[in-house]
């Protein structure tokens, strides 16, 4: 397993920021999340020291669909980040944590009245209108308030780089945004730009999460300002503002590769410097947005081991106190996790097992085929870089409560969400 920064050894157990993996568990239990706050603030600092221009102001959102509680936005917040929100959940997370609302950007394909409302109440900075239906809602919104709302309309590249290379469709099927190749989009456009309650400012853009291609993103970039020049000549308007999204791919396991992001994000700000020259656009603003580079090697997992058993085919399992309800990526995506056992993290990694959870699903596994010291009740096993989209897509499947997440930050820890008892589970029942 790889070691982040920040993990050390101390006889043969494994410490996050200077907390060992026992104390966690003596203090907190498991299963639970472990981030690491200075890499989490690092991470932020990285972002926000190498995407700046002389050119044009820069701003980095925080993605929160990534890992949204308080704790995490205040600390973006004080980074000096923005933030994407998607939902009324994540909104009042935000306005609650204190955020400046006016760096919010709000996403998302179909956004009901009650939270478009909501942004508009507690002056969410900016709207991402995905289509013509959410556009009069806006609209009527913003003149029911009697406020000016800004705004950008997603576009749709036909970049498609989920499958780590780009192709380009002019035909594309994705249920975000409007196509490029779309001519109707210039009468979407000119009919937002003529609304006296709504500050048309320009596109956002996504391609797609987990990336590794650098390329993938230069070629967005280009395709979005080679349109942004295209709606200026043919509409007479300028284009001030672009959002060109997160996706910037991370380590799992060493299949991945991701490029240094402080060296890419100085070649990336130069690309959209040069084609925004070439295309002569004059932007005020160009914003990011990542969410799992920020938060992702950040976090861990801590389980305690149950059994360990060996099937009549002659898999070796290692059986774990949580799984799918607390890490549904490998249920989901066929996602590939590292793990190490914790307190024996020196030991001779002589046995192949497969880490699998306790619920009733077949498909409930964290990590398969790992090699690992021979396992035995009670070890601690850790599985690394569930900072993102762990918590956040976790789930109460088996009736089983969510994790606390836990905060380490050079030899102390702290809470900063509780876990659920067995009285949260019923709550809401009647
Ligand atoms: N901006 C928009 C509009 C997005 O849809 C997303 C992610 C991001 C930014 C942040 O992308 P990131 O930097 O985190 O790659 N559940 C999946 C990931 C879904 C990503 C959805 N959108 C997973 O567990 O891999």
């Amino acid at each position: 397993m790889k070691l982040f920064n920040g993990m050390t050894v101390e006889n043969n157990e494994l410490a996050i920021s200077g907390v060992t993996v026992s104390e966690l568990r003596r203090k907190y239990g498991t299963p639970l999340y472990v981030y690491d706050e200075n890499m989490l603030e690092n991470q932020c600092d990285t972002f926000i020291s190498n995407f700046k221009s002389e050119k044009f102001k820069t701003e980095v959102l925080y993605a929160s669909k990534a890992f949204s509680c308080l704790e995490v936005l205040r600390m973006a917040n004080r980074a000096g980040l923005g933030v994407d929100v998607v939902s009324l959940g994540e909104i009042h997370t935000a306005y609650k944590a204190g955020y400046d609302m006016s760096k919010a950007y709000f996403h998302g394909n179909n956004k009901t009245r009650e939270e478009l409302k909501y942004a508009i109440e507690v002056g969410l900075g900016t709207i991402v209108i995905d289509n013509d239906y959410e556009y009069e809602m806006i609209n009527d919104l913003a003149k029911e308030s009697k406020k000016t709302v800004d705004v950008l309309l997603r576009i749709n590249t036909g970049i498609d780089a989920h499958t780590h290379e780009y192709i380009k469709t002019a035909k594309d099927d994705s249920k975000f945004g409007y196509s490029v190749y779309d001519e109707t989009i210039f009468d979407l456009i000119a009919d937002i730009n003529g609304q006296s309650n709504l500050n048309f400012l320009g596109f956002h853009s996504h391609i797609g999460s987990q990336i590794f291609e650098k390329s993938s993103f230069y070629e967005a970039a280009k395709v979005v300002m080679e349109f942004s020049r295209r709606v200026e000549e043919e509409l007479r308007l300028t284009i001030k503002v672009l959002n060109l999204g997160g996706g910037f791919g991370v380590y799992y396991t060493d299949e991945d590769k991701p490029f240094e992001l402080g060296e890419f994000l100085q070649e990336y700000i130069k690309v959209i410097e040069t084609e925004s020259e070439n295309f002569g656009l004059e932007l005020e603003k160009v914003v990011i947005e990542p969410g799992r580079s920020l938060t992702c090697n950040a976090g861990s997992t801590l389980y305690t081991v149950g059994g360990v058993k060996k099937t009549f085919a002659g898999r070796e399992y290692i059986f774990v106190d949580g799984g799918m309800a607390d890490n549904p990526r490998y249920a989901l995506y066929k996602a590939k996790y590292e793990a190490a056992l914790a307190n024996k993290i020196n030991a001779d990694e002589n046995t192949v097992y497969t880490v699998a959870g306790k619920c009733c699903e077949s498909g409930d596994m964290l990590v398969m085929d790992t090699k690992l010291p021979k396992a035995e009740q009670g070890d601690l096993l850790i599985v690394p870089s569930t900072g993102a989209y762990n918590y956040s897509m976790s789930s109460n499947y088996n009736r089983l409560p969510k994790l606390p997440v836990v905060f380490v930050k050079d030899g102390t820890s702290r809470l900063v969400i509780k876990g659920e008892t067995l009285e949260d589970l019923i709550r809401q029942d009647i």
